[in-house]
């Protein structure tokens, strides 16, 4: 028997108390030992859980217990999680974890005292909730130099994103019913401004190149500008808008990495992700593109990844699985003004034909998007790719001259 510990019994935490219970045989038939919950870490009172005697408020009940060999930290938030699962590695205990915000914060020392006692820190479901990905690019894919991984890397706004591209649903009315439905927080900050996909993101990019790139090394924008008449422009360009969270590794092994809003082509395979699912690219020298799709949060999705870790900790008590990516200093990272990309932008002129000669002046090239529902002095194009910061220095240029830009979105060659 194996005695593990759940910090936490919110959504993930009740569902790996569930699947624990549910899936006992399973389990069992897997590492050839019952797995045990011996405590449940939770100031809040659950009286009427089957598990309701192995509930404590005191942490010291789990990192005093030389028993409780696996901790699972799904309380989410970087304190006092950070803590606590700090400690139950100095302490020998292997730790699982769903908190991305804690992996993006602080995983290379996290990993790094893990390695220095000998202990495991692995986080499956961190990024792409249900999906494996953390482990597909750790081992299956290890062979291949990556150049790139490109996801949809966050449900909500995928979700408010379908409703918009399918039902017409403005961005207010869509993160309403996302909120009604339970996907979007009564504060959604975190997901519509990008910053959950920017953790999953550098998450990956770490992991693929080993690395750390802290979120504030990252260029993000969310989905609140997105308007409805950029959603047709889209269409009439032949794709559709996905926040996309994207790492390119350039030449020189640095790393051009963004989360924005972005148009991608209809025959894109993630242009038919839709509603809270994710889905995650991964362009590798042998394999070419590898796809993964799935639930990328919910209770049992996210649930079976930890479980899952909880089985691979429990199958290295003694040999530790190699997961592991060094501290940086985001040097790694290049400015995102010199990311090269093509751009969708919409504007408002005076005079839409010299407004479209001025932007050809500018732009080394443009295509022209045709539509026949354009508001009045209405002009969109796609400019060829350029580095982001000359596209921003024309922009000002047209706005300097009479021509109000109204929306600007990258295009991802996806
Ligand atoms: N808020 C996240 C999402 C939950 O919408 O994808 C899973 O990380």
């Amino acid at each position: 028997m194996v005695s593990v510990a759940i910090m936490g019994h919110g959504v993930v935490g009740s569902g790996v108390a569930e699947i624990i219970t549910t899936h006992k045989q399973k389990l069992f038939a897997s590492v050839g030992e019952e797995i045990y919950i011996k405590h449940i870490l939770d100031l809040r009172e659950f009286p009427d859980s089957p598990l309701a005697d192995r509930f404590t408020k005191n942490f010291d009940d789990i990192i005093n217990d030389i028993d409780v060999r696996v901790v699972v930290e799904v309380m989410g938030g970087v304190n006092p999680a950070y803590d606590f699962v700090k400690r139950c590695l100095l302490s020998g205990k292997s730790v699982v974890t769903s908190n991305k915000e804690l992996v993006a914060a602080h995983g290379a020392e996290l990993l790094k005292i893990a390695s220095e006692n000998n202990t495991n820190f692995l986080f499956e479901a961190s990024v792409g909730g249900g999906i494996p990905i953390i482990r597909p690019i750790n081992q299956c894919l290890v062979a291949n130099n990556v150049s790139e991984i490109a996801g949809i890397l966050n449900g909500t706004t995928n979700f408010i994103l379908t409703k918009m591209i399918n039902e017409g649903m403005n961005f207010d009315d869509a993160l309403k019913l996302a909120q009604q439905l339970g996907y979007a927080e009564r504060n959604p900050e975190a997901d519509v401004e990008g910053h959950d996909a920017c953790r999953k993101i550098c998450i990956l990019a770490s992991l693929a190149y080993g690395k750390h790139i802290y979120p504030d090394a990252v260029h993000t924008e969310g989905i609140t500008k997105i308007t409805l008449d950029d959603v047709k422009y889209a269409s009439i360009w032949g794709g559709v808008i996905k926040l996309i969270g994207k790492v390119k590794r350039l030449p020189d092994k640095k790393c051009d990495i963004v989360v924005a809003p972005m148009l991608i082509p209809s025959k894109s395979q993630l242009a038919n992700i839709d509603d809270v699912f994710n889905g995650i690219m991964v362009r590798g020298d042998c394999t070419g593109d590898v796809v993964f799709y799935g639930k990328g949060a919910g209770k049992l999705p996210t649930a079976s990844a930890v479980v899952a870790d909880v089985i691979d900790c429990v199958k290295h008590l003694k040999n530790r699985k190699y997961l592991f990516w060094a501290d940086s200093d985001n040097s790694s990272v290049i400015d995102y003004k010199e990311s090269v990309t093509a751009m969708y932008i919409r504007a408002i002129a005076d005079n839409t034909a010299d407004a479209y000669n001025k932007a050809k002046s500018l732009f080394s090239d443009i295509h022209i998007l045709e539509n026949s529902e354009a508001k009045e002095n209405e002009i969109a194009f796609v400019c060829e790719p350029m580095a982001y910061g000359e596209i921003l220095n024309n922009i000002d240029a047209l706005n300097n001259s009479g021509i109000k830009v109204e929306s600007a979105i990258r295009i991802g060659d996806l």
